[in-house]
């Protein structure tokens, strides 16, 4: 999808907030810093449309994006940043799984995980949440703009291995510097909300 309108509809810290309509959603999910807002704004050509900071544990919220008028771009709490607070992490933990658990509309959720690392305990524990509450999930390896030819080649492998990856389970490597993996995505993000007839014509 070629995206001239984005914006935020509103940042969400319950169900009763979540917006009322029943636009195609998908979702954003990953630890603090791993490159989420990053992703969403290389997604629609836009600088800040999601913020992007330094400083982890920033998006604190659930916050919507309303891409087109066709579809939601959720943007999830990041998880696993130790400097928060016990209670705080609950919190969230909290809110991303009243997401996951009764968000009907929720056609697919991308899971972060950084390139350069194994994923942690947490991100496995985030990738089994998804597939518990049935939600189909695709991993995107962020920063892959920082990995060498040889990590590169690790990478994807660690990766599968650590979150137990089978048959069909997608990895699309990605960099918000470069926009590698960026068409790729939203190839597959186009055929999921039934947008790709109009995606084909825009090529
Ligand atoms: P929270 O909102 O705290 O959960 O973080 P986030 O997952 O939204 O991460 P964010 O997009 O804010 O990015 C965190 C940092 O990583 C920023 O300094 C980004 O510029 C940097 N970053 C994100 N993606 C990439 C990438 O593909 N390549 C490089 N080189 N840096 C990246
Ligand atoms: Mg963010």
């Amino acid at each position: 999808m070629n995206v001239n309108n984005a914006s935020i509809k509103i940042s969400a810290v319950s169900a009763a907030q979540y917006p009322k309509d029943h636009m195609p959603e998908i979702a954003f999910a990953g630890r603090s810093n791993v490159g989420k807002s990053s992703l969403i704004n290389k997604l629609v050509n836009r600088k800040s449309l999601a913020r992007v900071s330094s400083t982890p544990g920033k998006t604190a919220t659930i916050n919507f994006y309303d891409i087109e008028g066709k579809l939601y771009f959720v943007d999830l709490p990041g998880y696993g940043f130790a400097k928060v607070s016990k209670v705080e992490k609950a919190k969230w933990g909290k809110m991303i799984e009243e997401y996951l658990s009764i968000r009907g509309q929720l056609f697919q959720v991308l899971l972060l995980v950084d390139s350069r690392h194994k994923p942690t305990q947490d991100d496995v524990t985030m990738f089994n949440w998804i597939k518990h509450f049935s939600h189909n999930v695709i991993v995107v390896a962020t920063k892959w703009d920082k990995l060498s030819n040889k990590q590169k080649s690790e990478s994807i492998a660690t990766i599968s291995a650590t979150l137990n990856l089978t048959e069909g389970d997608v990895v699309i490597p990605f960099s918000a510097k470069t926009g590698e993996g960026k068409e790729e995505l939203w190839e597959i993000l186009d055929f999921i909300v039934g947008n790709d007839e109009m995606a084909a014509g825009e090529v």
